[in-house]
């Protein structure tokens, strides 16, 4: 694919992918490389423009990362972030220090003054508030070097030699908490770099198109399809590139939300491919009767969705590759290391062992979650597909707390899905990351008409969250909350008490088992 590219070098801090989603938000394609990559692989790559970004570091400690001094010879514009601005000063030969006084160390909002002939600053306004978090000072500046930013506490802020095309800044322009800072990476890319602004969803998905028809020829194409949005989108692609050569294969555990196996179905109904949905229901339930313990719930669902998957492969015979939804940010997170296991995850990830295949296609490898969405409408999927919120692997099981059976799946689909109705209704779904219900195993008395009931409580959860790592429980407005509630006990049986998660992810998670 011939796109223009920005490589955002990684020095360990905390907003890189960030960066690069802003870049790429500009129209301009880019990709996050370990800034131990050696310069050879980089120059070969051939980009307009490099950012280093910020990391946790010292430059001026024995041990803090370094990189290969021929960067600054070779002639490509670099935007140095935080710790990356201050490596290019030391570098260049200025000198870097431990600030002193507290004022010079700068955590926070700070009220910043800018040099608006400088490029990064063009048409920009003289002020405006920067996210900072520096706790080093540039004491001198390297030779062909001026300052371009200061705030009250701290002389400078911003750096730049126009002549090199070099920009340093010590604060973070890809937060939301500085102003204007969106347009400063995007006059490092548009005035300095010479960005074209190629990247675009269009252009991705023609190119995307002729690239997988010429990789995958007259070959036979296999996709685990869960309904989730990547592989939703996945398929969607490849059935647009090589149609019927595709098979999708979307198990239906029985544990979906209501009308959702249906919903998946319809949307890939028009497209030529072949699509098996595979009714494995029962073969689920029978598997998960008299199982009340999370991880082994779990463990039984990945299992046996690995083994009617492997037997629908085998039905479907050679395959030469298996397709999977993997999208960037899987591909950049180099995992927890030594984490404790919280919960076995399970999605359609580990599949590769049990089909025999000569290779694996990703197809979206190259793209973050809201670049699927909008490629996923790119191709003509529906709203309801592109937007849909993260679904667990283990389905509605993990939702039924204890024993799951049939009855109570149906309850808890029933509810659930009055619960998305309303919160919908009210317009809130955009502001929450994840919202459901969830059937306790208690049972309390209620009364109803004139009788007495001794009937389920229901829970419902809402959480807001960019990564899931941490999450904070939804403010949902009280007349919310009573309308679901009311309409969940009138209207499913077996439900006579709602109650309203408030806790926040640590120290619950959020999923309940
Ligand atoms: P927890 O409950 O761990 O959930 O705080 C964080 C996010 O992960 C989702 N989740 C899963 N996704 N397979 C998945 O694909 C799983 O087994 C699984 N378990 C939890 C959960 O819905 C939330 O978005």
């Amino acid at each position: 694919m011939s796109h223009q590219l920005v490589i955002v070098l990684d020095f360990g801090g905390q907003y890189n992918q960030l960066i690069a989603r802003r870049v790429r938000e500009c129209g301009v394609y880019c990709e996050v490389k370990p800034y131990t990559t050696p310069l050879a692989e980089l120059r070969a790559m051939n980009p307009i423009g490099i950012i280093f970004t910020g990391g946790p570091n010292s430059v001026y400690l024995e041990d803090a990362p370094q990189i290969d001094g021929d960067i600054y010879t070779w002639g490509v514009p670099i935007l140095g972030i935080c710790y990356g601005c201050q490596l290019m000063a030391q570098s260049l030969g200025g000198r870097v220090t431990a600030a002193q006084d507290d004022a010079a160390r700068e955590y926070g909002k700070t009220m910043t003054y800018f040099e608006t002939k400088c490029s990064l600053f063009k048409d920009l306004p003289g002020q405006g508030i920067t996210w900072m978090s520096h706790g080093d000072y540039m004491e001198k500046l390297p030779e062909g070097f001026v300052l371009t930013a200061h705030s009250d506490a701290c002389p400078n802020v911003a750096i730049a030699d126009e002549r090199r095309r070099f920009y340093g800044v010590q604060y973070h322009p890809e937060v939301n908490h500085t102003q204007h800072g969106v347009d400063m990476i995007r006059n490092f890319l548009y005035e300095v770099c010479g960005a074209a602004g190629d990247w675009t969803m269009e252009d991705y998905k023609r190119t995307a198109v002729a690239a997988l028809r010429e990789k995958i020829g007259g070959g036979r194409v296999l996709l685990a399809l869960s309904g989730g949005v990547d592989s939703s989108v996945a398929a969607a692609l490849l059935a647009e590139a090589v149609g019927e050569q595709l098979t999708c294969v979307f198990v239906d555990h029985g544990l979906m939300r209501k009308h959702e196996g249906e919903e998946v179905e319809a949307a890939f109904s028009s497209w030529a491919m072949n699509f098996v949905r595979v009714d494995a229901e029962q073969r689920f339930l029978q598997k998960l009767s008299g199982v009340s313990e999370p991880e082994r719930k779990r463990k039984i669902i990945g299992e046996e969705f690995i083994r009617v998957f492997e037997e629908e492969a085998k039905r479907v015979g050679a395959v030469d590759y298996l397709a999977q939804g993997t999208i960037y940010p899987d591909v950049i997170e180099s995992g927890a290391g030594n984490a404790a296991v919280i919960k076995s995850h399970h999605n359609v990830g580990g599949l590769p062992d049990c089909v025999d295949f000569k290779e694996i296609v990703e197809p979206l490898r190259l793209l973050f979650k809201d670049e699927v969405r909008q490629l996923g409408r790119e191709l003509g999927l529906p709203e309801y597909l592109v937007m849909r919120q993260p679904f667990p692997g283990p389905g509605l099981a993990i939702r039924v707390i204890g024993e799951v059976t049939k009855e109570k799946l149906d309850t808890l689909r029933d509810a659930d899905a009055i619960f998305r109705e309303e919160i919908e209704r009210a317009g809130l779904e955009q502001s929450m990351s994840q919202y459901f219900a969830v059937l306790t195993n208690m049972r309390s008395v209620g009364v109803m008409g004139d009788g007495r009931t001794y009937d389920y409580t229901l829970a419902l959860r809402s959480v807001t969250t960019s990564d899931f790592m941490t999450a904070d429980w939804t403010r949902i407005p009280y007349e919310v909350l009573d309308k679901v509630s009311v309409r969940i006990v009138n209207e499913v049986k077996g439900i006579n008490r709602i109650v309203y998660d408030i806790t926040s992810k640590p120290p619950a998670t959020v999923e309940f088992e």
